[in-house]
């Protein structure tokens, strides 16, 4: 692990307090255990059963269910460091703040009790706001200084009123009313993760990052925006927002918050940029090394040196996770995909002309393995995929970039000829950029901004549709921007793939176990480890037992357990990412029978999960596969309906 001492000076920046990222986890951790809350593993980036979003996006993100009513195994105070990824401005990568891959360091209150503080209750915004002000500010912990802190409370609107309790609670604890901002929805307010769930208005902490020493009489974040820095939002949970975009109060009152920790990171050691977090810091470095130039060069070389740094971080962490996302042309993986190519295309800007991706995964692998033991046990996947990946672009990136500059030539002489200037790619151009020489759409735009241009977006889709092409289902769901909503179509599919997990393992093996699964309201999808194609026998054979395991109409329960327990009892199902203390069991059909996948038997399945599930498996409907094929090596995919 870095100390803080390896660390770069702060160009221009004081240092006034030096902590690494390590010690901030941990004292973030140890806080939160000392005001009596479980310590949670980090959830995977890839959500569990939401089919609404592509990467988990929050700390909260994983405990939906729990937001919603139901109950935590480890209780009602949480806290966690959250792996997250972030890809809506990825456009903003390049200046010192802006980054795609995040941790989240957390805490949280599933319902206020009534005995306010007793021993594991819930908690509401007294406490929360208490506590965030004495980690932040007390020396023991963080030991910012008050006098450099200011908060934003909700305004109110017709949905929700002005959270004024929020603002007397901070002036309370001697917060100056100059230093507290009123702002609106779009500032105060936050969530849901996807299209609906769990929000509330929040209040949130900056941290002076203007020139002078201190912030001038009556600034603060609501009148001086761009000296300040957000470091920590404390949400207060009570709507769920519904379908309609209506919001209605939810069962239970929830605190979820949520601190940065590159920025906290930034605010703490005097930073000028996020870069210089001993998680970034490592990597500009081998770029440098990698370029023979100085990250403090500025310019388009910083620039680009930032893009390579976080977009290699962000794939690499992705890769990293057990489900294994490689890269390819639809939803996720795309993303993958964008993120690795955008990054080479930089690294040529740097005069890097030979495969370099992995020299940086490895890196991001050696600062990440300690905190997140999966990227040791990926390390394979992540570096070859990353090498596979560089090497197709780099057979066809020199080529397209000479069909893009004949492209500026062509305008040029019709510019010459007819003295009119055409300033957009046409769609057709940008595809044949997409397809014949792999750039990404977002990749056009960037090198037509560039050049003063801007591309045909909408002709592009629809080239892109016209294109008889077999990725083109997955290619509009990409372009849709968003997935299905939560349903109880979800709901039935969720069901599905356990049916299905316990019918591979039957009649594949114990080997056959899930390595994901992503549901649409369309489909299903369930990725499992086996070494070869399935024969259409056994695709059939497994599609008949999920169809008879429907047809008994099988009950569908959960009980809490503990691990051993779960294990005695046989459950499959993800061990290592799931909550240590007590965990959930799904069991299709009798809890107190042995888990056969035999429709003779009174139970077919038992695994472990967070549910939701349909309560008997005739809700289900008709099982189908449609597809088996390979995701990677010795992993392989099933895509099914139900009707
Ligand atoms: N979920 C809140 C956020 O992401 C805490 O800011």
């Amino acid at each position: 692990m870095l100390t803080s001492k390896e660390l770069r000076p702060a160009k221009g920046g004081q240092t006034k307090i030096s902590i690494s990222s390590q010690e901030l986890r941990s004292k973030y951790l140890k806080f939160f255990e000392s005001k009596r809350h479980a310590i949670i593993p980090s959830a995977s980036l890839i959500p569990d059963n939401d089919p609404t979003v592509l990467y988990t996006t929050a700390g909260m993100h994983p405990l939906v269910p729990y937001l919603m009513g139901q109950k935590h195994p480890a209780g009602t105070r949480l806290a966690n460091v959250q792996k997250c990824v972030r890809t809506q401005d990825i456009d903003e990568v390049g200046d010192n703040r802006h980054d795609t891959f995040f941790e989240m360091l957390g805490n949280w209150s599933l319902g206020e009790s009534d005995a306010p503080d007793g021993v594991g209750s819930g908690y509401f915004k007294s406490e929360a706001i208490a506590w965030s002000l004495e980690f932040l500010t007390d020396k023991k912990w963080l030991g910012l200084d008050p006098k450099k802190l200011a908060v934003t409370v909700f305004a109110g609107d017709s949905d929700a009123p002005k959270d004024e309790e929020s603002a007397n609670i901070w002036k309370s604890l001697g917060v100056p009313e100059e230093r507290i901002g009123c702002l609106p929805k779009k500032n105060n307010w936050w969530g849901p993760a996807g299209k609906t769930g769990p929000c509330g208005p929040d209040t949130e902490m900056f941290y002076w990052s203007g020139k002078t020493e201190f912030p001038p009489l009556g600034s603060n974040p609501a009148n001086d925006e761009d000296n300040w820095l957000e470091i920590w939002n404390d949400v207060f949970m009570q709507y769920n927002k519904n379908t309609d975009g209506t919001f209605a109060p939810l069962k239970q009152k929830n605190v979820d918050t949520g601190m940065g920790l590159e920025r906290t990171l930034v605010a703490l050691n005097g930073f000028v940029d996020v870069f210089q977090v001993d998680t970034f810091w490592p990597l500009i470095q081998t770029i440098q090394d990698l370029a023979g130039k100085e990250y403090i060069a500025g310019g388009q070389t910083t620039r680009s040196m930032r893009i390579v740094a976080d977009h290699l971080r962000t794939a690499t962490m992705i890769m990293g996770d057990d489900a294994h996302i490689a890269p390819s042309n639809v939803e996720r993986g795309y993303i993958v995909r964008r993120l690795i190519r955008r990054a080479v295309r930089h690294g040529e800007m740097l005069g890097i002309n030979k495969n370099f991706s992995s020299i940086i995964s490895e890196k991001v692998i050696e600062i990440f393995r300690e905190v997140y033991p999966e990227l040791s046990r990926n390390r394979e996947f992540i570096l070859n995929e990353m090498a596979a990946e560089e090497s197709k672009f780099r057979n066809t990136i020199e080529q397209g970039l000479k069909e893009f500059a004949h492209l500026l030539g062509g305008f040029q002489t019709a510019f010459e000829k007819t003295g009119q200037r055409i300033t957009e790619i046409s769609g057709k151009h940008a595809f044949k950029l997409y397809d014949t020489y792999g750039f990404p759409l977002e990749m056009t735009q960037e090198l037509a901004i560039e050049n003063s241009l801007t591309v045909d977006v909408n002709g592009f889709e629809t080239a892109f549709k016209e294109h008889q092409d077999k990725s083109r289902a997955g290619a509009e769901q990409k372009f849709a921007g968003g997935l299905a909503d939560h349903s109880a179509i979800s709901t039935r599919y969720h069901t599905a793939t356990h049916l299905l997990h316990a019918a591979l393992q039957k009649i594949l093996g114990p080997h056959a176990m899930q390595r994901g699964s992503n549901i649409t309201q369309e489909r299903m999808r369930f990725d499992f480890s086996h070494p070869q194609k399935m024969t259409p026998e056994q695709v059939k054979q497994a599609e008949d037992l999920v169809n008879a395991a429907i047809k008994r109409d099988y009950p569908v329960s959960y009980q809490e357990m503990s691990f051993e327990e779960a294990k005695v009892k046989k459950a499959i199902g993800l061990f290592e990412d799931k909550y240590q203390a007590k965990i959930k069991v799904y069991t299709v059909g009798d809890p107190n029978d042995v888990a056969t996948a035999d429709v003779s038997s009174p139970t077919f399945s038992r695994e472990v999960c967070g549910g939701p599930h349909v309560e008997h498996t005739g809700l289900i409907g008709k099982f189908k596969i449609i597809k088996e094929e390979a995701v990677s090596a010795g992993v392989r995919r099933i895509k099914a309906i139900v009707e």
